[in-house]
């Protein structure tokens, strides 16, 4: 088949685990998004949320692409910059990574560094204020705007849930993934609970984070975690909830590149061991889905690193003994994630979100957008 770059966002595939579960243990399916031409899961919402744009018209040739993103968002909208020819502008933070920086650059983004820090001690809030103000600024520009946008959750509900749903229902008992734009769990959520009800849904949050409550301070897992419910995400289709530590998630990381030679960032090491946990409680005929959102090599300086992890006092390996031993005691952080919602309608008005994201979102509640057809693609 020969297409274009951007033709070869989606369709990951599933990776059955064979080493770190037994035989008669539930079957951890790991849904391997690094195999994107960005690298990781964003290539899915950033080429929606742009097409989306350039038919409304919003996003004109010419224009210029604005977002806040750390990481991987960023470089998915830097790749898909540089195939569609925008000007692409990311607003970093002084947590990136240099290899996120050199990957952005790559791409030929421009990058702004903000180091003003927000109530919350992160900068999810100072960078997303001042990327609204450069895009009011910017004529002809575009803000895809990943943590208000719902288009970021109707991505993973028309792309992610429907080859999830479409390539193993049988069995499927329960699908795992992390949290913090709400995206990918908001969307896939939102269509298991319309398509497979049965089906548990887990998300999979950082100690330090408050998505679900719970005090904020900082922690070391990228891409995780936020300091409200983002409303991407609605609680009522989630049915459970694990908060995972920075040692837990970069150790487990770790461990399945060299356990089952598998290379996996912080945030699906967090998930994989929740994955670990659940199979341990489930008969081999059922079957567990985990988002694993990115690869390892962005991480090789930080995750991969011996020196880093004994600076920042990790552990450096774990056996697989010991890996199951820490995935078979965690306790679920809540089984009712409606009661701990953490939702901030006011920050729409306090960050300025932009008018036409407000309005595409109240257009996305109608039940003229959910009628039209488009939302049933995989029952075809
Ligand atoms: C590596 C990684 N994992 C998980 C997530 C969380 O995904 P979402 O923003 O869709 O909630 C992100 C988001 O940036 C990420 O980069």
């Amino acid at each position: 088949m020969i297409t274009d770059i951007l033709g070869t966002i989606g369709n990951t595939p599933l990776i059955e685990i064979k080493n770190c579960t037994t035989k008669d243990e539930g079957q951890v399916l790991f849904k391997y998004e690094r195999s994107n031409p960005g690298g990781s899961i964003k290539d899915r919402p950033a080429i929606y949320i742009i097409n989306e744009a350039e038919r409304r018209k919003w996003l004109k040739p010419g224009g210029t692409i604005i977002e806040s993103s750390s990481g991987n968002f960023g470089i998915s909208l830097a790749m898909i910059g540089a195939a569609k020819g925008y000007r692409v502008i990311i607003l970093v933070d002084p947590k990136t990574t240099n290899a996120n920086l050199s990957l952005l650059k790559a791409f030929g983004a421009e990058v702004i560094v903000v180091t003003e820090q927000d109530d919350s001690g992160s900068y999810h809030k100072t960078r997303i204020a001042l990327a609204n103000k450069l895009a009011r600024e910017i004529e002809n520009s575009f803000r895809p705007d990943q943590c208000f946008n719902l288009l970021n959750s109707d991505a993973h509900y028309n792309g992610t849930a429907c080859e999830i749903i479409n390539n193993c229902q049988q069995g499927l008992t329960a699908i795992i993934a992390a949290v913090s734009t709400g995206g990918q769990l908001g969307g896939i959520s939102k269509s298991l609970n319309t398509y497979m009800p049965e089906v548990q849904v887990i998300g999979v949050d950082a100690v330090g984070s408050s998505i679900f409550g719970g005090d904020s301070h900082a922690y070391r897992i990228p891409g995780i975690g936020l300091a409200w419910t983002p409303n991407n995400l609605t609680m009522n289709n989630i049915d459970c909830v694990y908060k995972i530590t920075d040692e837990q998630a970069f150790v487990t990381a770790r461990s399945f590149a060299k356990l089952e030679g598998i290379l996996m960032g912080p945030s699906s090491g967090a998930c994989a061991l929740v994955a670990l946990h659940l199979a341990q409680r489930l008969p081999r005929d059922k079957r567990i889905v985990c988002m694993v959102s990115d690869g390892g090599e962005r991480y090789i300086q930080t995750l991969f690193s011996d020196e880093w992890m004994i600076e920042q006092g990790f552990s450096t390996d774990a056996g697989v003994d010991s890996l199951r031993a820490t995935a078979a005691q965690l306790q679920p952080w809540s089984t009712d994630p409606m009661s701990i919602s953490n939702y901030k309608p006011e920050l729409n008005q306090n960050l300025d979100v932009p008018a036409s994201t407000l309005c595409l979102n109240t257009e996305m509640l109608s039940d003229k957008y959910w009628n039209n057809g488009k939302h049933m693609r995989f029952l075809d």
